[in-house]
């Protein structure tokens, strides 16, 4: 039997919706970008996303319903994303999660949004297999694992101070742009393909996985600062940058690969929307004869189809929450 599942994912600024069938077929999958509300102020307003998840987040469930042609009585289980990002944002998709599983009298299953990123992989393809290499690469995480098999996994490495998109989205606003500033930067290197400014390649020659992206925010910084005739030539200066971001980013997890001998590396969160990133990866794994999964870009930012795969895995294997289910801000 192939089981119904709604899952809810609230963690930042995304008021996200998803409808799936079994373990793969998305049958609604609605998101709500907040940027626009919080443009004004420079950056994410903690209370005011959460005030607009609460404004959005039952209309949008109805619309997904809709979408699916279901009724509430015809879902089996309830997903949601309990853990990392704002609180008073979670607070809001769990709350509602708690309500729909305890009225319609279903299982609840809670899980970690940044572990749920590669589940845009498996929504895709069916047929990957473990060992693997997760690479994720999203707003407010970088991080490689070694997964063994679903729930098996070590976290090899991670950003020990700004994650990567965190980075771009931070230089971006330096240079004027509003968030999220990826596709801008993304659109830089496509368009002007050098790395005529050669910025550091933060912990490349470290001896681990770990990624460090805050002093090359400095450099760039430092660099406005110091080199103010370069900035006539915008387009190269963030496409050098964005340079820098995808050499440590592929150098480390091809690394892992090869020092874990493993063979298949899977790509995801918002940043794997780059088209820079998929173009340095794909030719990568193509030299290196690695399997590289990399999901469509509306499924590498956020979304709930992927917490719901995830969430999908869980409930078969009889892994469920109760009312209980806590909220963190943190992903340890
Ligand atoms: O995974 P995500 O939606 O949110 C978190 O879980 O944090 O990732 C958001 C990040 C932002 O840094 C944003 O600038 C970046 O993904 N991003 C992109 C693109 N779309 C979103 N970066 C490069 N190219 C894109 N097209
Ligand atoms: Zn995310």
């Amino acid at each position: 039997m192939e089981y119904i599942g709604l899952g809810i994912d609230t963690t930042f600024d995304d008021t996200s919706i998803a409808i799936l069938r079994g373990k793969s077929e998305i049958l609604a999958n609605v998101t709500l970008s907040q940027y626009k509300e919080h443009e004004e102020f420079g950056g994410v307003v903690p209370e005011r996303a959460s005030r607009k998840h609460m404004e959005v987040i039952n209309p949008l469930i109805e619309d997904a319903l809709k979408q699916a042609k279901l009724t509430f009585q015809e879902l089996d289980y309830i997903a949601v994303s309990n853990y990392p990002g704002l609180l008073g944002s979670i607070l809001i998709g769990v709350t509602v999660a708690k309500s729909l599983a305890y009225s319609l009298q279903i299982p609840l299953v809670g899980v970690n949004h940044v572990e749920a990123h590669p589940y845009a992989n498996f929504l895709l393809y069916n047929n990957m297999d473990f060992p693997m290499i997760h690479l994720v690469v999203a707003g407010g995480h970088t991080l490689i694992f070694h997964a063994r098999d679903h729930f098996d996994y070590d976290i090899l490495g991670r950003s020990v101070d700004d994650a990567a998109g965190e980075c771009v989205d931070k230089v971006a606003k330096m240079f004027g742009y509003p968030m999220p500033g990826g596709p801008i930067v993304d659109q830089c290197a496509l368009t002007a393909p050098s790395d005529t400014y050669q910025f550091p390649r933060p912990v490349l020659n470290q001896n681990n996985y770990n990624f460090s992206f805050s002093g090359l925010k400095t450099a760039m910084l430092r660099f406005r600062e110091e080199q103010p005739e370069a900035l006539k030539h915008e387009a190269d200066v963030l496409s050098s940058f964005f340079q820098s971001i995808v050499d440590v980013l592929l150098y480390k997890t091809f690394k892992a690969a090869h020092n874990k001998k493993i063979e298949r590396i899977s790509v995801s969160g918002g940043l794997a929307a780059s088209k820079k990133l998929r173009q340095s990866f794909e030719e990568a794994a193509q030299d290196k004869k690695i399997k590289l999964y990399y999901p469509p870009p509306q499924l590498c930012t956020d979304n709930a189809a992927m917490v719901t795969c995830l969430a999908a895995y869980k409930f078969e294997q009889g892994l469920i929450d109760d009312l209980q289910l806590g909220v963190f801000a943190n992903l340890s």
